[in-house]
């Protein structure tokens, strides 16, 4: 049985104490049910050491959104992952879409990112998915496909990676996937990591799904067999909604 993970994406939202104030409530709801899947709170990197203290005795997990390939040196704006580890944070995001799409990240980027972070031991989500272009075009499967492919090349082990499927045009725009669409998807990619690893890796790994997740949908998406959690964009900064999908992940 995979553990189902939900990791609320703030993306560059939320001031240092307004991100302090978040996580307490989500901490202070997430206290009065049972809560069986991991949680995850990936804040912008200013607010990751307030977000840390608030959760630091909790079960919740400090995630960064993005990392640097390099240890250190002359990369103005970028973080690397032994900073990221200095402050808690156990888990990174790579390849999100918005990464893709405005700062240039490529399949190999996210292979550079994702291979540092699982060197120095951190665990990697790493996302894929189509625009809306390319799901129109019928080539949703062959892009997940290669960016799967291509962005976990030359690793071996898959024990500390998530692959979350976002398909870029259910991202921050209310329209989600349906729960049938989301699952042919996760089962594809399934079947290229039993193609690239085993059945068993296969079997273990955990796809998360992205894209509008909402309380009122998020139980219908995670009852499929393939989606083992949710990343969650904007309705992980109302504490009630990303807690309630916590719960229908639970
Ligand atoms: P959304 O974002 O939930 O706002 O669609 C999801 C994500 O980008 O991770």
């Amino acid at each position: 049985m995979r553990k189902k993970i939900v990791v609320g994406n703030w993306k560059m939202n939320k001031t240092v104490a307004e991100a302090g104030e978040l996580a307490a409530a989500v901490l202070e709801k997430l206290d009065d049910g049972i809560v069986t899947c991991e949680v995850g709170i990936a804040p912008p990197f200013p607010a990751l050491t307030e977000v840390g203290k608030v959760v630091e005795w909790s079960d919740i997990r400090l995630v960064a959104q993005n990392c640097h390939f390099e240890d250190d040196g002359a990369y103005t704006g970028e973080v690397s992952v032994h900073m990221l580890a200095s402050l808690g944070c156990g888990y990174v995001i790579v390849g999100h879409s918005e990464r893709r799409q405005y700062f240039g990240e490529t399949n190999q980027t996210v292979n550079l990112r994702l291979k540092k972070a699982l060197d120095e031991g951190m665990q990697v989500i790493m996302c894929v998915g189509e625009t809306l272009e390319e799901r129109e075009n019928g080539v949703t499967e062959k892009v997940v496909t290669e960016q799967v492919r291509q962005g976990l090349k030359d690793i071996s082990d898959l024990g500390g990676v998530v692959l979350a499927y976002e398909p870029v045009w259910a991202i921050g725009t209310g329209r989600t996937a349906t729960p049938e669409q989301a699952e042919e998807v996760h089962a594809s990619i399934r079947r290229t990591i039993s193609e690239m690893y085993g059945e068993l890796a296969a079997g273990h790994l955990r796809i998360q799904y992205g894209g509008s997740v909402k309380p009122s949908n998020a139980a219908e998406l995670f009852a499929k067999p393939n989606i083992d959690g949710g990343l969650i964009g904007g309705a992980s900064l109302k504490a009630e909604d990303f807690v309630a999908i916590v719960k229908a992940a639970s």
